[in-house]
């Protein structure tokens, strides 16, 4: 699946950005990132439309472009699943609404669950001219941590870059209350750091102690071989736009957006967790490649050697993030 936003989605986006300054974005960009950076939440920090523009323009390719990239690997890992309903938690601009229908087309409804006006309204801008599902949006403006409230059931519920704003305390209650409202898988994406990891561990425990299967990224359900300072995240590479290079007064035509991310599951409705996980860049060299990896036994460098023909020419195909079923 592409990292690129899906068309209707970027035409919208460049659609509500007709007219606006393009200083007076970036510099609101600027503002609205440094303002999450500190640590401030949404609530906090997306004030209006134009607050939710910006982040909409500063962040949404890069998390629709994660997202993209954790639905994949989940249907890879659930090849049978395929859910009519979703509930996007902390939806934002939708990025995973977008990136859920593109991974599962038979998608008939979708419902954001978010407590900010002002994205609940941009996700709507953002898809006038969206397939059906995402059109016709159920809209709920409610509080994650709103302590007790059961929210609508969906095959897949989704939760990106959402938990992070959950106040620590409350994010079990918030993880198992998601759980609860997953027929069939439960997808969490956080940023790609040491704090947004040890949220999904303290998420994946939980998990597995109601029973989920976990099906990526790791290979097993056992305690976290990963010790500190190691964490575990990927990466997605995704092209940027000319707006959002001046939004973050980047160069590059590309950005690398690393994530972290935890697919779980209801018994029998994935096909288990991969063999292995690749953990880094392969390491190539003239003898072979040098893959790290996470498997049943744990933490593990493995040297694939190019006198191994088969097995060399399957690992040189392998990326960081990929599973190693060999
Ligand atoms: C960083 S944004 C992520 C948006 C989107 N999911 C994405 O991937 O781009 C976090 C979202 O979670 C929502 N949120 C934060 N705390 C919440 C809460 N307690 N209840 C409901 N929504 C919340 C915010 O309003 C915001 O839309």
């Amino acid at each position: 699946m592409s990292p690129d936003l899906p068309q209707p989605l970027r035409a919208a986006l460049e659609r509500e950005l007709e007219g606006v300054s393009r200083r007076g974005l970036a510099e609101r960009a600027a503002r609205t990132s440094a303002a999450y950076r500190a640590g401030q939440g949404s609530a906090g920090v997306i004030r209006g439309l134009d607050d939710a523009l910006a982040y909409a323009l500063a962040r949404l390719p890069a998390t629709y472009a994660a997202c993209a990239s954790v639905f994949d690997e989940a249907a890879r890992r659930a090849p049978g699943f395929a859910p009519r309903s979703v509930l996007d938690a902390g939806s934002g601009p939708a990025a995973a609404s977008w990136a859920a229908l593109e991974a599962w087309p038979g998608v008939e409804s979708v419902t954001w669950l978010d407590a900010s006006g002002p994205f609940l309204d941009l996700a709507g801008r953002l898809a006038a001219e969206a397939p059906a599902p995402i059109h016709g949006a159920a809209r709920l403006r409610a509080d994650l941590t709103g302590g007790g409230t059961s929210w609508p059931k969906a095959d897949l519920v989704a939760a990106s870059y959402a938990l992070a704003e959950i106040p620590e305390a409350r994010q079990a209650e918030v993880v198992g209350a998601l759980w609860a409202a997953a027929s069939g898988l439960l997808v969490l994406v956080e940023p790609g750091t040491p704090a947004g990891f040890a949220r999904l561990l303290r998420a994946r425990e939980a998990l597995v102690a109601q029973g989920a299967d976990i099906l990526a990224p790791c290979p097993h359900a056992r305690a976290c071989p990963l010790a500190a300072p190691d964490w575990c995240h990927f990466a997605v590479r995704l092209p940027r736009s000319r707006d959002h290079r001046l939004a973050k007064g980047a160069d590059a035509p590309f950005e690398d957006e690393k994530f972290a991310y935890l697919a779980a599951a209801r018994p029998g409705v994935g096909v288990g967790a991969a063999a292995s996980r690749v953990l880094r860049h392969p390491r190539s060299g003239k003898p072979g490649l040098e893959l790290r990896l996470c498997g049943p036994e744990g933490l593990e460098t493995r040297f694939v050697g190019k006198r191994d023909k088969a097995a060399h020419a399957r690992a040189r195909r392998l990326g960081w993030g990929d599973a190693w079923d060999a």
